[in-house]
């Protein structure tokens, strides 16, 4: 079909199409009047489950009708809330939307949901954009329509490898949430620090739970304790967070000689940083990690003047100077479909929204015949955003990856240090790092032997070891009691000051130890030491 056919078809000069077809099919899908032409509405649907993050959407769609961004169209939504873990809704609302003639879904906000709802836009054709999912296995081979407004988490991990390295780390734990976004997160972080033969001591994980006061993270914190390892790298989002830190605290894990390393879900979101003037209490002082700019791109300034101007109760969240850069996101994310629609439009190609059945009841889905030439367009989109340029990999994952690196102190995150793809980690100049209990360094491990039951060997000494089986009154002794003298004070001073608790022997041979030649071993108490301690 050639562009003249459609012209005389439909007698419009603007109209065009990319994909084949009879004229009668555009020509009925024209007179359904959906088409993007001069004056018409478009709309999109949205999935969230965080009011701020509505309240980015409905600024960003205000932002891009009152500058006109896509000439003529005004953009609208039709937008569903659900609570964080009710994915099956999510679903079933993805789909009512569908049927509202949309030309794209916006949403959810996390990997899981992500996974969860992606079959609905796989089977109808329909573009999906997803402002803050980072699992790195969301790639746009495994999930065609999707489109991601932030960059992987295999990123994120380097950029964590750049940190650990640059403070000469080299024993750590990890600490994940039990879902998409925790399990994939580290990934490639646990391959390099592999690579480069660094001690991964334990991961620990915790099940996310609808209300984060619910997470039982103790156990596993113990776990990590015991390891002696003081560097622990914390994956997951911030709400989980400030109660591992909080539990931590108890365990007396967030004082001097303790580093957290912790990942965008914790340092993107506003959550922890407190109010200001030292408001920001003394368990969460001290993190370190990346955190994706909020509000460098072109539309960043103009935007937030938006935002900060909102009024907070017909917008939550809004009404301060600062966004968080997730939040800001979903403000990319209408951003990205209106300069799409705008190309598009430009380009004179009809996107033609249609009424779309998910087929519940059986049944195979409708597709979307324009979804592909919507999605095109998006993938191809090269703008100015809130949070930076808005422009997407082959893997459909935002590309220009860029980090700020930011230390929590008593007022709030602040900025140490940068790091991109290319230059790697930049501290800045004089920027001092804090960690917990404002440390300036930490010991990556120690020998902790609070917790430890150790054996120690003795032979008979007068004075300094005096072994014997019962005591002066014919009692008989047994275990530790048997010895006694100035070594034996001395050990039990020392697990007290210590904590670890300890279980005493004779040496068999009755030898402090000498080296043997014939045998090429060591005899008695060094023996045992130097051999492990032996079992009788
Ligand atoms: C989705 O939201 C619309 C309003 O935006 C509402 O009318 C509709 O009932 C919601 N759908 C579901 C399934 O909750
Ligand atoms: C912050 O601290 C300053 C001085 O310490 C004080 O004057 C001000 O009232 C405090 N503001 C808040 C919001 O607590
Ligand atoms: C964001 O913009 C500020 C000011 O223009 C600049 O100093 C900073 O380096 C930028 N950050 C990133 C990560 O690009
Ligand atoms: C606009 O669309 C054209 C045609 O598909 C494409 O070649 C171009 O890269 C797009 N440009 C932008 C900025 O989206």
């Amino acid at each position: 079909m050639t562009y003249s056919s459609l012209k005389f078809c439909v007698g419009s000069p603007k109209v065009r199409t990319m994909l084949g077809g009879s004229c009668e099919v555009a020509l009925l899908l024209l007179l359904a009047a959906f088409g993007i032409v001069a004056g018409t509405t478009v709309r999109f649907g949205a999935l969230t489950d965080d009011p701020e993050d509505s309240s980015a959407l409905r600024l960003a769609v205000e932002y891009v009708n009152e500058n006109s961004l896509v000439p003529s169209v005004t953009l609208q939504y039709t937008e569903n809330s659900t609570s964080t873990l009710a994915f099956f809704d999510m679903i079933r609302q993805g789909c009512v939307q569908a049927s509202k003639s949309i030309v794209a879904v916006i949403g959810p906000r996390l990997s899981s949901q992500v996974k969860a709802t992606s079959p609905v836009s796989l089977g109808l054709s329909l573009p999906q954009i997803a402002p803050d999912a980072t699992d790195p296995t969301l790639d746009n081979h495994v999930y065609p329509m999707l489109l991601r407004m932030s960059w992987p988490d295999s990123v994120l991990s380097l950029t964590l490898v750049d940190l650990v390295e640059h403070f000469g780390w080299d024993h750590v734990s990890i600490f994940i949430s039990n879902d998409d976004y925790g399990t994939h997160g580290l990934v490639e972080f646990q391959l390099i620090a592999g690579q480069k033969g660094w001690r991964v001591h334990t991961m620990q994980s915790f099940d996310p739970t609808e209300d984060p006061a619910d997470i039982d993270v103790t156990s596993q914190l113990q776990v990590i304790k015991n390891t002696g390892a003081r560097i622990t790298v914390l994956h997951c989002l911030a709400s989980y967070a400030q109660q591992v830190l909080h539990r931590a605290s108890l365990l007396g894990m967030t004082g001097a000689g303790w580093a957290w390393v912790v990942s965008d879900g914790i340092t993107g979101l506003n959550a922890l940083g407190g109010g200001g003037n030292g408001t920001v209490p003394e368990y969460l002082r001290g993190l370190v990690g990346p955190r994706p700019p909020a509000s460098n791109g072109s539309h960043g300034e103009a935007f937030l003047q938006k935002w900060s101007s909102a009024d907070p109760v017909a917008y939550p969240g809004a009404g301060t100077d600062v966004i968080g850069p997730y939040t800001a996101r979903w403000a990319d994310a209408v951003l990205a479909l209106a300069d799409a629609l705008r190309n598009a439009t430009e380009h004179s190609v009809t996107i033609t929204p249609q009424p779309l059945d998910c087929a519940c009841a059986g049944g195979p889905s409708q597709p979307w015949s324009d979804g592909p030439t919507m999605l095109q367009f998006i993938k191809q989109v090269d703008t100015g955003g809130v949070t930076g340029p808005i422009r997407f990999t082959s893997a459909g994952a935002r590309a220009d990856a860029k980090y700020h690196i930011v230390n929590l102190r008593e007022d709030g995150w602040q900025t140490v240090g940068s790091w991109d793809l290319q230059g790697g980690l930049t501290l800045l100049p004089g920027a001092e790092v804090r960690f917990s209990g404002g440390a300036a360094e930490v010991v990556p491990f120690v020998t902790d032997l609070s917790t430890r039951r150790l054996r120690a060997v003795t032979i008979a000494a007068p004075g300094f070891v005096e072994v014997s089986d019962a005591d002066q009154e014919g009692n008989v002794l047994t275990g530790n009691d048997r010895f006694k003298g100035f070594c034996m004070d001395l050990l039990a001073w020392m697990s007290s000051e210590l904590g670890f608790t300890y279980e005493l022997y004779a040496v068999a041979d009755g030898e402090y130890g000498r080296y043997r030649d014939d045998t090429g071993a060591w005899t008695g108490m060094v023996g045992d030491v130097v051999g492990g301690v032996r079992q009788e």
